[in-house]
């Protein structure tokens, strides 16, 4: 192995010690090429902008490129861009000196300051004001900021990295982003492929899940049904990889034994218990107990398709609400049990 070969082979195996430590998981090409990406750009200097849905891991990414640059030892600053208020911006960024305004009763270091030598992450760019893209565009320019109320120009040496999980170079062409000031943003890229496109990472991720919220509540661990794993499979978990983990916090905590049923694993449930018939039941009584668990199977199945929506369930089923919804109560389901995001294929 020459020197290079083995430069190389040190610096992936601390990159995929960082992924583990992060909890950034998968094993999808997709997701490995993402990995391999981050690996390559995280100790080069430039800007990046990370892109991809709602919980696919943008914030995670924007840690994993911290961590594994010479920056590590010094600070990770989030800031929720979307929440920075337009009046108070400069003072949230750069801070103030004591009595730069009304409320400044002492200075503050900004967020800025507070990520000197690391990285500062600006978490949902898009959300910015068009005041709030001006200055940050200036301060991008050459990384040097004045406190509100101050003199002194100070310098800064930070890494920007900024995530979105709307596609910028829309927003630019709806004039509702400065190109400007994409342009600075991306100089490296990063795209975090939604969880449907990710094949088995959604079964590897839940099982992790799982095994996190034993140790988490110290419970026993529980295992998926094989049905529940073609239901992973089949979702087009719209909330991604967030979707899934409160998914699986909630099948976690109120499943009764140990294995976990999700959608079809319900309904197979639901055949095994009705074809159960006892030797001394009544006809009478064996028929009443299969339409009840039938009942309570198919609300099962059903409230999980509509997603604990009612008023969706009612439509799908051809029954009226409140009859639904004394069944839902007969049976003890709260709907709400179901709720998961948007429905699955509404009819
Ligand atoms: N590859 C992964 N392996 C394990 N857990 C992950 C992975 N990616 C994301 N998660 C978990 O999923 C959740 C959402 O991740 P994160 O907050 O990074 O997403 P995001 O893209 O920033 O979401 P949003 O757009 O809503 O801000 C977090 O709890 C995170 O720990
Ligand atoms: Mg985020």
């Amino acid at each position: 192995m020459t020197e290079i070969e083995a430069w190389r082979q040190r610096r992936h195996e601390s990159s995929e010690s960082a992924f583990t430590r992060l909890s950034l998981l998968g094993a999808s090409p997709i997701f490995r090429e993402t990995l391999r990406v981050i690996e390559r750009i995280a100790d080069v200097d430039a800007t990046v902008l990370i892109q991809g849905d709602t919980g696919t891991g943008k914030e995670l990414a924007a840690r994993a490129l911290h961590y594994l640059s010479r920056r590590r030892e010094f600070p990770f600053i989030p800031v929720n861009c979307g929440a920075l208020p337009d009046n108070l911006l400069e003072s949230e960024l750069f801070g103030h000196e004591r009595g730069a305004f009304t409320d400044a009763k002492s200075s503050s270091r900004g967020l800025v300051a507070q990520a000197e030598g690391g990285t500062l992450l600006l978490d949902e760019v898009e959300a910015m004001s068009p005041r709030a893209q001006v200055v940050l565009l200036r301060f991008l320019q050459d990384h040097t900021y004045r406190p509100v109320g101050g003199r002194q120009v100070a310098n800064s040496d930070l890494r920007i990295v900024a995530s979105s999980n709307i596609d910028l170079e829309g927003m630019v062409r709806r004039g509702e982003f400065r190109r400007d000031l994409l342009f600075r943003l991306s100089i490296l890229n990063v795209t975090m492929p939604p969880l449907c496109e990710r094949g088995r990472d959604v079964v590897l991720l839940a099982e992790h899940f799982l095994d996190r919220f034993a140790t988490q509540y110290e419970r026993s661990r529980k295992r998926l049904h094989a049905r529940s794993i073609a239901w992973l499979l089949s979702h087009d978990w719209p909330g991604n990889i967030r979707e899934l983990e409160n998914l699986m916090l909630r099948e976690f905590l109120l499943a009764d034994g140990e294995v976990i049923r999700i959608g079809a694993a319900q309904l197979a449930d639901a055949e095994a218990d009705c074809a159960r018939i006892d030797a001394d039941e009544t006809f009478k009584s064996a028929k009443a107990r299969a339409i009840a668990e039938f009942e309570k199977n198919y609300l099962r199945h059903l409230l999980t398709e509509a997603c604990g929506n009612v008023s969706l369930a009612a439509r799908i089923s051809q029954k009226d609400r409140s009859t639904l919804n004394k069944l839902v109560k007969k049976h003890g389901l709260a709907s709400d049990r179901f709720r998961t995001g948007s429905p699955r294929n509404p009819r």
